[in-house]
């Protein structure tokens, strides 16, 4: 018997996504985002979100069905987004699924939305090995993990102190005036930059915090380091280096994510890091990764970028994880949850 068709949502923030897959076999993937519309205010507006998916989830799931070629008839469960993300555009997608599961009489799974970002890389390629290491790098998050089945044994590692990677390069990217979101537009300019040029800090790199926070990130104090800097040259009226400071910048943030990702892998004994998230569209990431993981001996799997940003394909992917597993689905009262936990994947 074939394996099952699993219909996934995801809305957690400003993208909504709906895909279809069968075991590890993506059908397809269609996705809506609102993100054209935060550009003038800098930032997500998360009632504009929640209309947003309002009106988009529908015609996404329509396209989804068209394109894979099947009926509704045809899914076998249905997983959404439980969190964490915006509570409003989270209860979007989580009514819709449930409406769905309801009406259908299907299995219904409520997943975490940041093990959603390791998920996928299974549909990319193939199965995961017994044991791995998650890097999860996006807007809100930047966590590692020690991984068996994905579905079941899910350990925090640690996490950043503060701002997330991508919010960090959001921020440097507002202070040096490019638009919203700024991630990108930073990447894009560091690679023009020399990333020597300034020596910005690495956080928790110091013996003590070695120790205490070995798994865990801090980019608030290199954020205040960025900003001191370009401050203390537009006071003296110097022009600042803008390609330089975002390479700098972007060369502190992958410095810290990929060593302490490597030391996670050497100290677990696993042989695979596995890397998600919007964040890990970053140029730069990606190279240190490659390179230092190769130094290391360690298999690196990181998705090609269409599916580090949300999509529903991560959603799906760890949803059929969870049947594999034999994971009971969720009941049909579970709340989203804004703030759920890394270690819980399946809602109850
Ligand atoms: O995972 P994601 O799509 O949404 C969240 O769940 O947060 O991640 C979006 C984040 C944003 O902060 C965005 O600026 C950042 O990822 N980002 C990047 C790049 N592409 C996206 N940051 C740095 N370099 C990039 N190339
Ligand atoms: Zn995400």
């Amino acid at each position: 018997m074939s394996e099952p068709l699993i219909l996934g949502i995801e809305s957690t923030c400003d993208e909504t996504g709906v895909a279809l897959v069968r075991g590890r076999q993506l059908l397809t993937d269609v996705t809506a985002t609102s993100m054209d519309e935060y550009a003038r205010y800098g930032g997500i507006i998360p009632e504009i979100a929640s209309r947003a998916h309002l009106e988009s989830l529908l015609p996404t799931l329509d396209a989804a069905l068209v394109q894979a070629g099947v009926g509704l008839d045809q899914v076998d469960a249905v997983a959404v987004s439980a969190g964490p993300g915006l509570i409003g555009s989270l209860t979007v997608g989580v009514s819709a699924a449930k409406a769905l599961a309801a009406v259908l009489g299907l299995p219904l799974y409520g997943v975490n939305h940041v093990i959603g970002h390791l998920a996928v890389d299974e549909l990319v390629d193939g199965p995961l090995p017994r044991r791995f290491v998650g890097l999860v790098v996006s807007g809100g998050h930047s966590s590692l993990l020690a991984v068996g089945d994905l579905a079941t044994d899910v350990h925090e590692l640690g996490g950043t102190l503060d701002d997330a990677a991508g919010e960090a390069f959001d921020k440097v990217g507002r202070l040096l005036g490019l638009p919203y979101p700024g991630g990108p537009h930073v990447d894009r300019v560091s690679q023009h930059g020399d990333r020597t040029a300034i020596r910005f800090p690495r956080g928790l790199a110091a013996a003590k915090d070695r120790q205490r926070h070995r798994y865990d990130f801090s980019f608030s104090g290199l954020k205040t380091a960025v900003a001191r800097y370009v401050e203390s040259l537009e006071d003296d009226g110097e022009l600042v280096p803008v390609a330089d400071v975002c390479a700098a910048f972007s060369e502190a943030v992958n410095d810290s994510l990929t060593a302490k990702a490597v030391q996670a892998c050497l100290d677990q004994d696993v042989d695979t890091l596995v890397v998600g998230g919007g964040y890990s569209a970053n140029s730069r990431l990606r190279e240190l990764a490659a390179e230092r993981c190769k130094a290391a001996g360690i298999t690196l799997r990181l998705p090609p970028l269409r599916y580090c940003t949300d999509n529903g394909a991560q959603i799906a992917a760890l949803g059929s994880a969870a049947a594999r597993s034999g994971v009971a689905p969720s009941p049909l009262d579970f709340a989203p949850d804004s703030g759920m936990p890394l270690e819980t994947v399946v809602a109850r």
